[in-house]
């Protein structure tokens, strides 16, 4: 297959796709890569590295949208590739429909095959494609937390693991999913004091086995809540409900029951956030203060770490690409159920039922597209 790789164009998008290594397992299995001149750039990754890995360079995206069966990405497409994507090409990327209507009509007309990173599902219903990004958030919230606790940078002064003779500072973690373990582990290594709070008992159960004994869990509810937040020097807000606004657990009332300069570090911006007074920033402008609590609520976090975020997140697609390279999609998805729910617009059908209802739009079963 002819395998396209551009170079990422949203603002402050410095992952790639593909990494020279992924590159030369397409190659090895007989496949064509074409990279866009610089794709790799803003992820340590030379022209030179992926031309040795076997891959052909190309100057501009234009060339690499004309020649390639399959464009490998990491951001939907903007505006300004739409009329580059041809018929019948398949999109391997995340796309996000339900949240932007113009994308999703943008693609109906291209007639593209859109399978989508964030709705590979596996059988025990995990999303392979977005965990990676979860554990990046993760322990990034931690090491972003410690930073912000330092006082010239607006926090109350205090070092997370506390030194011989000086109790630590405590760091509280709501919901104890992928990004909440990833964040208790980095602060549980600082040796910080870390309560995760959560609504699931079964899930707390693992943590509690798992987990080195300065992280405690504690059931998730309003008064728990309200005690655990007066004494916090750091709070993660890391809470996900599948397909729903993030709860507001922190309200805007309980921010005075908190300390001066203690620090938020909300991951679930990106869902609405769980602290009510958060709102998205950017990395040029990560925070701000409301009621002497420094808030930080980047709606990217990984696109900080694109080095890491990249090898991350192609660990975790390469295999499904070698599958769509190998295979075509149609029978790869025939052959390997978890691709799909990944589909999610085919020939102009929107064959993913929550993307079709969030616009009141025709909804067509994937099946009329993989039976033979
Ligand atoms: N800002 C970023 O850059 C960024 C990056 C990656 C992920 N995220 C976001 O981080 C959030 C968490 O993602 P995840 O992968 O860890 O999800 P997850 O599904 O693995 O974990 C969510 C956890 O929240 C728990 N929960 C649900 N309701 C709760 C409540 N009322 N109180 C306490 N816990 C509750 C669930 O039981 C679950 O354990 C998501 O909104 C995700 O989109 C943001």
């Amino acid at each position: 297959m002819i395998i396209g790789v551009p170079k990422e164009i949203k603002n402050n998008e410095n992952r790639v796709a593909l990494t020279p290594a992924g590159a030369k397992e397409l190659v090895k299995r007989g496949h064509t890569v074409y990279v866009q001149h610089n794709a790799g750039e803003g992820s340590g990754f030379t022209d030179a590295h992926y031309t040795l890995a076997g891959a052909l360079v190309l100057a501009s995206i234009e060339e690499v949208y004309g020649v390639a069966e399959m464009i490998i990405k990491v951001k939907e497409p903007i505006e300004p590739e739409y009329k580059l994507i041809k018929e019948g090409q398949l999109l391997f990327t995340y796309f996000h429909f339900a949240s932007y209507e113009p994308l999703t009509k943008a693609m109906i007309a291209s007639k593209a095959v859109c399978l989508a990173y964030e709705t590979v599902e596996k059988t025990d219903r995990s999303l392979p494609l977005l965990v990676p990004m979860s554990e990046v958030a993760g322990r990034m919230a931690i090491q972003k937390g410690a930073n912000y606790l330092e006082k010239p940078l607006g926090g109350r002064g205090i070092l997370l693991g506390g030194v011989p003779g000086v109790l630590p500072a405590k760091v509280l973690i709501l919901g104890g999913g992928i990004v909440g373990t990833q964040a208790a582990w980095m602060a549980a290594g600082l040796g910080a004091d870390v309560t995760i709070m959560d609504v699931s008992l079964q899930r707390m159960r693992y943590l509690a086995d798992v987990m080195p004994a300065n992280v405690k869990t504690m059931m998730s509810n309003e008064y728990n809540i309200r005690e655990m937040i007066k004494d916090a020097d750091l709070i993660v807000g890391a809470v996900l409900i599948p397909g729903a606004k993030a709860p507001h657990l922190i309200t805007q009332d309980m921010l005075k029951d908190m300390k001066q300069g203690a620090v938020v570090v909300d991951v679930a911006v990106d869902q609405g956030g769980c602290i009510e007074t958060c709102k998205p920033t950017t990395h040029e402008n990560p925070t701000y203060v409301i009621e002497g609590v420094v808030h930080y609520c980047v709606a990217n976090m990984p696109g900080a770490v694109p080095y890491t975020s990249t090898l991350a997140l192609t660990n975790a697609t390469l295999p499904y690409a070698i599958q769509l390279a190998d295979k075509g999609w149609k029978k790869a998805a025939q052959e390997n159920p978890e691709l799909i729910p990944g589909l999610n617009i085919i020939n102009g059908d929107i064959v993913f039922e929550g993307v079709a209802q969030a616009f009141n739009a025709p909804y067509v079963p994937v099946n009329k597209y993989l039976e033979d």
